[in-house]
């Protein structure tokens, strides 16, 4: 069946690696992506497929009203069938340094999005949330869909607050929507300031590799391929109003991630610097998906141990994108197209 899916943030590192998969597995649907193109919006991610016929960039904000109207406008006389939303300010570190524009991406640009999405006829609404919104877990114990929202980031605090606006729109308006709440994500395309291409380019630089605090926080982590094939379930076969946990029963501390990196980069372990922890820093996360796996059959196909060693690989046969992201330089493809 045609459709037309208006995929939201789809130059970041998640909504760039789905219209890749989409325009791979789902040949015949059209692609509107509505990306703001922030720091973390980089189109050379999206070379690939940028000229494959039935896929539309949009460069707008979620945020504002007459950009989400000018990316439903974008597709053709059949409309808009489904929204994946991903759009959003990503980064701890920075909702840390301010909260402001967290909240207006994130909460503002959510309730914009239902209520176009609504006013447009929108079928199914997939709301892309994190396991962050959980809180932190001690050590034993996992996050399940009924575990009580207990955020302590800025970050995950906007998250929080978007899932109770689509939350309210599916009781409210008997909008159809699912929220997924996944694990950290690793893969090609991550903008190196998340731990994984972070650790890889610093290393390969020789400069110091920054571990927060004791370097014993627990995350659970999921090669970015198959989150997104959790995605493309749920927004075919999800249950309307229900919230859909993704994991990858992978956890490791982070210490061990980047002695990992290290050991595969034939680099010494005296790159790693010991600094000041984040504040408000979670100790563990740890996903219970046993409801995504028994409704909807969705499991992940690809192991750390294989998945790992082929993300590093990426990063260092992809020299020109990391340093074009690296220097700033990724800008220029924006620029070039939309102007300063
Ligand atoms: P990212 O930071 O790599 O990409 C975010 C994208 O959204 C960028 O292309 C950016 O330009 C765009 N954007 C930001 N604000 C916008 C706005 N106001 N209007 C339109 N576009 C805007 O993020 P990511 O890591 O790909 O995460 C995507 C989504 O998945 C987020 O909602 C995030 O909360 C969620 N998520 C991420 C992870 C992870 O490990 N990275 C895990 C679980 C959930
Ligand atoms: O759990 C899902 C979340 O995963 C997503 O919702 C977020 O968008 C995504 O950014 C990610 O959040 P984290 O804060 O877990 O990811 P980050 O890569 O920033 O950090 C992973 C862990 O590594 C965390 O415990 C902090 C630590 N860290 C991170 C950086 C950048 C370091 O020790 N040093 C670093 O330099």
């Amino acid at each position: 069946m045609t459709r037309t899916v208006l995929v939201t943030g789809g130059a970041g590192f998640i909504g760039s690696n789905l219209i890749r998969m989409l325009s791979r597995e789902r040949p015949d649907w059209r692609i509107v992506n509505l990306d703001a193109l922030t720091y973390a919006g980089n189109l050379e991610n999206l070379t690939s497929v940028e000229a494959r016929e039935g896929y539309t960039l949009v460069h707008g904000d979620v945020s504002r009203p007459a950009d989400v109207r000018r990316a439903f406008a974008a597709a053709d006389s059949g409309g808009v069938q489904a929204v994946v939303h991903l759009a959003a300010e990503s980064h701890v570190d920075r909702s840390i340094q301010s909260g402001l524009p967290f909240v207006q991406a994130n909460v503002v640009g959510t309730q914009v999005l239902l209520d176009e999405s609504r006013a447009h006829g929108v079928e199914r609404f997939v709301h892309v949330s994190t396991d962050e919104v959980y809180g932190s877990l001690g050590a034993e114990g996992l996050f399940t869909e009924e575990t009580p929202l207990a955020p302590n980031s800025p970050y995950s605090a906007t998250k929080a607050a978007s899932d109770m606006l689509v939350r309210a729109a599916h009781a409210t308006h008997g909008f159809d929507a699912c929220i997924t709440r996944c694990s950290n994500n690793y893969g090609p395309y991550q903008f190196p300031e998340k731990l994984i291409p972070l650790m890889i380019a610093n290393a390969r630089e020789d400069k110091p590799l920054p571990v927060y605090g004791d370097g014993l926080q627990i995350r659970d982590w999921l090669f970015v391929e198959d989150h997104c094939e959790a995605i493309l379930a749920v927004l075919e076969r999800g249950r309307a109003g229900e919230v859909y946990n993704i994991g990858g029963h992978n956890e490791f501390p982070n210490i061990e991630i980047v002695r990992a990196i290290l050991g595969a980069l034939g680099k010494p372990e005296s790159l790693i610097e010991y600094v000041r922890d984040r504040p408000g820093h979670d100790r563990r996360y740890a996903i219970d998906a046993a409801k995504i796996e028994r409704e909807l059959g969705w499991r992940p196909r690809r192991t750390f141990a294989a998945a790992l060693p082929q993300t590093i690989a990426w990063y260092q046969s992809q020299d020109v994108w990391l340093q074009r992201v690296r220097s700033g330089a990724y800008r220029e493809y924006y620029e070039a197209q939309y102007g300063a």
